[in-house]
């Protein structure tokens, strides 16, 4: 069990089964889920749910109505809970739902991916998208439990499993040089003997980084951004849903160790060993969309988070294990490195 503190009080995430989580919920609890996870394990929790078509299109103000619509016609009230069962778009729509109907009601994020489990659903930070960008419309809003049970990773697509596993490594990348042995001599499979170590490990690190910066102020959570600033803009570019998320966290990971070696912040030689430990993982390490400059530096420019003035921020490298910010990289200098990939 992990315990993460936050301005309001604190949450705790734990590991119990399917059973054991559907056997204790709240009597008054709520599911949302999405379409896939709840043909696979909605039927063993006996509440009301509701299951949205899976996928980012999801994230949206229309789905949040329909959401707040179907808590009011089932009678939700101010003590109910809602549960957020699975992966990291249900648990930024359930979780801005819970957040806003009746201006907030309780919620448990029961995360059933591997990148919800060791990353979206600590944190506290809920939203959906606009037409005009990601997670435009959102809050902090802490849930009262992370309840991961590791068995509906049985049932994830292997390429969703990987693509969460991204994550993962990206937390070995940036701060643990122990975690990226392990991942190394045993890349992440779905049977795993260390899977439950190396989520709670993950889990650990992201509870590190939160607590130190739970609203976005001091720009310790900004680390956690290393293969998200060029990741996003190559998901923008292609329309959110060819590539995964993790798949161009893996992509973006391999260019910005490679924006930071030529500016001299990242150690040579670590562009080709993320390449290796991506290959290991069966993650992709470039795509079609990075080699249309233009487009994924006007992604980049539009995302205004990563932006400081003119000039792009970004989680570099120093070494594999270590990062730092840095807030003041010219536009010119990341396309030079684009085009050198
Ligand atoms: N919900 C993800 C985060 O707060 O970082």
């Amino acid at each position: 069990m992990i315990t993460i503190r936050h301005s309001a009080g604190a949450y705790q995430v734990r590991f119990i089964s399917v059973q054991n989580l559907a056997e204790h919920l709240p009597k008054d609890a709520f599911i949302v889920t999405d379409e896939n996870v709840r043909a696979a394990w909605g039927a063993r929790f006996p509440c009301p749910t509701l299951a949205v078509p899976p996928g980012e299109a999801s994230k949206s103000v229309a789905m949040l109505e329909r959401v707040c619509g179907w808590l009011a016609e089932e009678g939700a009230t101010r003590s109910s809970t809602l549960v957020a069962l699975g992966g990291g778009m249900v648990g930024d729509l359930a979780g801005f739902a819970a957040a806003t109907y009746m201006r907030g009601i309780r919620y448990l994020q029961a995360p059933t991916s591997l990148l919800a489990q060791v990353d979206s659903s600590v944190g506290g930070k809920v939203a959906v998208d606009l037409p005009q960008g990601k997670n435009l419309v959102g809050a902090f809003y802490p849930p009262e439990e992370v309840a991961v049970c590791l068995e509906t990773l049985t049932t994830l697509p292997e390429r969703e499993l990987k693509a969460g596993a991204a994550e993962v490594w990206k937390y070995g990348f940036i701060m643990d040089p122990t975690l990226l042995e392990s991942l190394s001599n045993e890349p992440i499979k779905p049977d795993s003997p260390d899977l439950r170590a190396i989520v709670q490990r993950c889990v650990e690190l992201k509870a590190e980084v939160v607590e130190e910066d739970e609203f976005e102020t001091t720009g310790r959570r900004a680390i956690l951004n290393f293969g998200h600033t060029v990741g996003h803009a190559i998901e923008a570019v292609t329309g959110y849903g060819p590539i995964k998320h993790g798949e161009a966290v893996a992509i973006g990971m391999v260019a910005e160790a490679r924006i930071g070696e030529l500016l001299g912040v990242t150690k040579p030689g670590t562009v080709a060993d993320i390449q290796e430990c991506m290959a290991l993982q069966g993650l992709p390490t470039h795509c079609d969309a990075l080699r249309d400059h233009e487009a994924i530096m006007a992604a980049m420019r539009k995302d205004k988070k990563k932006l400081s003035g003119d000039t792009l921020a970004f989680s570099f490298l120093i070494s594999l294990g270590e990062c730092k910010l840095v807030p003041n990289v010219q536009p010119s200098e990341v396309e030079a490195a684009l085009k050198s990939l």
